[in-house]
């Protein structure tokens, strides 16, 4: 046992080295989780042992300092922190804090956007300076990168105060992130771990060009200072008045009258968080009575009047014993971690995915590193990274595999392709996988037929491809592990009942690469039977309205080969229907269009809208693109998605424009590019 003194000065030491790597460099080393958890270790010491507390210890600041790049600006009202709350229990004892001093507080509910804080000054309705937090006195002066954002105004709108501090959190969307980190892959740059490092370090460079061509957003959530401005008694008031001056403010803000509807409120958001095209790490609850806040005051580090409720972090730490490959259903071999189970997002994660060869070379995980492991929402967990701190000395890197360690044949990566593949169609591990494909649920649909039973039929030499599977008997069967009467009953009853799915789940089974269930739906609505689909040209194919030359080519491809054809000849022996379309229930008016959708419609909520439009076979992605046919912005729009189709030249429809597409197919004559001033 170390003397408690030295314990903490390590504890300080360790954790002054992860702020530097968090705050200054944007690239932590370790996960959140891990880091709260030294700071809990100090500060339990500090409790034990109170002559160890001093003011500069981590256990009492805010943020670090700031870097000596930027020049220094001090806050005219310090930039405090948030505590947290992690339960219902936890929130009720900060209600009971405030009940002691306040009662019948009525709450605003905010979004946690996971960002940077940014203070922004205004003179005259003119941006004058922008800072970061810093250590919450004194923060870094990035005016010239703020002004390069495009939701924030040089120019204050209507009758501007002469004074105005607001507070926000300038933020990068999830998509604008993804896209980064592609762009960076391809550059040979560095990753970032997330949206929050990515908008830090994209906002924190010493070159506002940089800056400006990374897609970086703001929400203002708090007033710093004002001169001159309306009296203003609550923030909600107060954020309309913000939103009034063009100010971007959250659409989503909701008042609240008791901790219960607060609490409802953060599990709703716990469910949707990845609904939104930017990351949340909680709910602020904020005592929305000015008066009521000066009353309760603050502690050091942050108001009595606020509390964060925050998430389960959606990265952990663990181990990474192994790395693994799969081999799937068209061949590609994907890598994956096996890792010490850990709960990540409220589930435990045992399996990551490391993507492909590329990726893992420039992660360079190897087994018996500790990882950071990432899982958000319904995405396939991830490896983000290594701790390079804790890899033990002489760790050997790991080598993508030259041969399928399935069936020992070469394995191929293809010209310009990120992906390898192992090329031969009879592996035992494609075999599988088409099997087991073939039978899934948005497939054949074949109940019974999963992963064990696949392996069983295929060891056994039941069968070779999903063209045996209709030839199978009770005598096959019965002598299968685990298959008893009734189980064998079963799944030939479930094999014959499959001879009548439509044509487009058929299509999806027969596993064409790039061929997913929307391209197997057109080409079943296109063509109408399998035979017709066979018989078409390469060309014939491309001409498909919502079939790109990708698909076009890889179906005409597929059915070249004699191989495929036999299975087709088996499926049709066998009885299994060729010809079932579903007719569309609408017309198919959008078909190969894509239409996003943005802000508050009066006739559609937000999952109506995109349902209306994938009814009419159109795709409604998150974010805008050269792509995108039509922005359809209701009240409040999202201002980075306005900017974006401005830029762009994409329309932007209002609702009665919506509902014309919808009808018609067409793009409202006339459909206004987004005016400067709404922006
Ligand atoms: S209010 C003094 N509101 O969370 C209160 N903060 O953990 C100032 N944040 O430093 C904060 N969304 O960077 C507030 N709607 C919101 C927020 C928010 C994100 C960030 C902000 C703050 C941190 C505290």
């Amino acid at each position: 046992m170390e003397e408690p003194a030295a314990d903490a000065a390590r504890l300080r030491a360790e954790i002054a080295h992860h702020d530097r790597r968090y705050h200054q460099l944007d690239d932590p080393e370790i996960a959140d989780a891990e880091y709260d958890a030294l700071v809990r270790r100090l500060r339990a010491l500090e409790q034990a042992h109170p002559e160890l507390t001093s003011t500069d210890s981590p256990t009492q600041r805010v943020g670090s300092a700031p870097s000596a790049l930027f020049a220094p600006v001090e806050h005219t009202v310090p930039m405090m922190s948030l505590d947290n709350a992690f339960s219902f229990e936890e929130l009720q004892a900060w209600g009971e804090r405030l009940g002691r001093r306040v009662s019948g507080a009525s709450f605003l509910c905010e979004l946690k956007v996971d960002g940077v804080a940014v203070a922004i000054v205004y003179e005259k309705g003119r941006l004058v300076r922008a800072a970061t937090r810093g250590d919450g006195t004194t923060g870094e002066d990035v005016t010239a990168n703020v002004r390069t954002i495009a939701t924030v105004p040089e120019r204050l709108a209507g009758d501007a105060p002469a004074l105005l501090e607001v507070r926000g959190e300038v933020y990068m969307p999830v998509s604008a992130f993804e896209a980064l980190n592609r762009r960076q892959a391809e550059s040979g740059g560095r990753l970032f771990a997330n949206p929050r490092n990515s908008a830090s370090g994209s906002l924190r460079q010493k070159d506002a060009a940089i800056t400006a061509s990374r897609e970086l957003s703001l929400f203002v959530y708090q007033l710093g200072a004002m001169e001159g401005g309306p009296a203003l008694r609550t923030h909600s008031e107060t954020l309309d008045y913000l939103a009034t001056l063009g100010l971007p403010v959250n659409p989503e803000i909701r008042s609240v009258h008791s901790l219960e509807e607060v609490y409802e409120r953060c599990g709703w958001w716990l469910e949707h968080r990845h609904d939104l095209d930017y990351e949340i790490d909680g709910v602020v609850v904020k005592v929305d009575d000015l008066a009521v806040r000066a009353e309760l005051g603050a502690t050091s580090k942050a108001p009595r009047w606020a509390i964060a409720y925050k998430y389960p972090p959606e990265e952990q730490q663990t181990t990474l014993n192994n790395i693994e490959v799969n081999i799937g259903r068209t061949g590609r071999v994907t890598p994956f971690a096996v890792l010490e189970p850990v709960v990540v997002a409220g589930s435990t994660v045992s399996l990551a995915t490391l993507h492909n060869e590329d990726q893992l070379a420039m992660k360079d995980v190897r087994p018996g590193d500790t990882v950071i492991v990432r899982k958000a929402g319904d995405v396939i967990p991830e490896v983000v990274k290594p701790v390079l701190s804790e890899r033990p000395p002489g760790l050997p890197t790991w080598h993508f595999p030259r041969d399928c360690p399935r069936c020992g044949q070469p394995l191929q990566r293809l010209e310009g392709e990120s992906d390898t593949f192992c090329m031969n169609v009879d592996c035992p591990a494609q075999r599988r996988a088409r099997i087991e494909h073939f039978a899934s649920r948005g497939a054949m649909d074949i109940e019974g037929l999963g992963e064990r039973t696949a392996i069983l039929l295929l060891d056994r030499g039941l069968v070779a491809d999903p063209g045996d599977l209709y030839r199978l008997t009770a005598a096959d069967l019965a002598g299968l592990d685990g298959f008893a009467e009734v189980s064998v009953r079963n799944l030939l009853a479930a094999i014959d009942a499959s001879r009548n799915r439509p044509l487009a789940n058929l299509l999806f089974a027969l596993n064409i690469r790039h061929l997913g269930p929307a391209g197997a739906q057109v080409l079943a609505r296109a063509f109408g039977s399998l035979d017709a689909v066979v018989a078409a040209t390469e060309e014939e194919l491309a001409a498909t309205v919502g079939v790109g030359p990708v698909i076009a080519g890889s179906v005409a491809g597929f059915f070249s080969l004699d191989r495929n054809r036999e299975v087709v000849d088996k499926l049709r022996a066998a009885g299994v229907d060729f010809g079932r379309v579903e007719a569309p229930t609408l017309p198919q008016v959008l078909a190969g269009r894509s239409i996003v959708v943005t802000g508050t419609l009066e006739a559609y909520p937000r999952e109506a809208a995109e349902e209306a439009i994938k009814a009419r076979g159109g795709k409604a992605p998150g974010s805008v693109s050269s792509r995108t046919t039509a922005l359809v912005a209701g009240a409040d729009p999202g201002q980075a998605k306005l900017a974006k189709a401005l830029d762009l030249g994409v329309p932007v429809l209002d609702e009665a424009g919506f509902v014309h597409l919808l009808e018609t197919g067409e793009v409202p004559a006339g459909a206004p590019a987004t005016p400067a001033a709404d922006r």
